[in-house]
């Protein structure tokens, strides 16, 4: 009898487990369409590190909500324009490590009536104390500005590398 207890035990801490890595509860303050993020592709392999002259400084991972074929053509080559409703996160942690805290959430959407903005809407929102994030006050005219400097590859600086050749 406690045998079969403890394996109904063990058998509930691994499920309880298995289900937090899959379901992730978004902070309050950010935008529901990004809800499960962490399950998408993952853009970047390797975390981007904290450089000099970084625009957005933290440990960053980058995540978009398109299927690796989506992205790629048969030859491995990625494909640009990135397809209308493409969302890219970019999360950035104060620490190297995984359960770091969030400071950044930078968001491009492409959505119609961002002609103006290389077809990308552009997003902001940190965390100043306690959980909740706020929107950040930074017009998207002024990130395209920079990210006009990736033009070849859409306005996104990140190509997507994390895949196997
Ligand atoms: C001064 C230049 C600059 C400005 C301004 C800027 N960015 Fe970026 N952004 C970058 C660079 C460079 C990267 C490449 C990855 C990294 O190091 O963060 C990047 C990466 C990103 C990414 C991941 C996809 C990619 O392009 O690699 C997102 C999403 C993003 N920025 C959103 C924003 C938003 C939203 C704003 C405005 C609130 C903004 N950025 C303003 C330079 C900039």
């Amino acid at each position: 009898m406690k045998k079969v207890l403890v394996i109904f035990i063990s058998v509930c801490i691994s499920a309880l487990y298995i289900l937090s890595a899959i379901s992730q509860i978004l902070p309050p303050g950010l935008p529901s369409d990004i809800d499960g993020y962490t399950n998408w592709t993952r853009l970047n392999k390797k975390v981007l590190r904290p450089r000099s002259a970084d625009p957005h400084s933290g440990y960053k991972r980058l995540y978009v909500n398109k299927k690796p074929n989506e992205l790629l053509t048969q030859n491995r080559k990625q494909i640009f324009p990135y397809p209308e409703e493409t969302i890219i996160v970019k999360e950035v942690k104060r620490t190297a490590q995984k359960d770091s805290d969030i400071i950044l959430i930078s968001i491009m959407r492409k959505l119609p009536g961002n002609e103006a903005t290389g077809g990308w809407d552009f997003i902001e929102y940190s965390r100043f104390s306690g959980d909740s994030f706020t929107q950040i006050q930074f017009p998207k005219e002024s990130c395209y500005a920079c990210h006009q400097g990736a033009s070849k590859t859409d306005a996104v600086w990140t190509r997507f590398t994390n895949f196997r050749k």
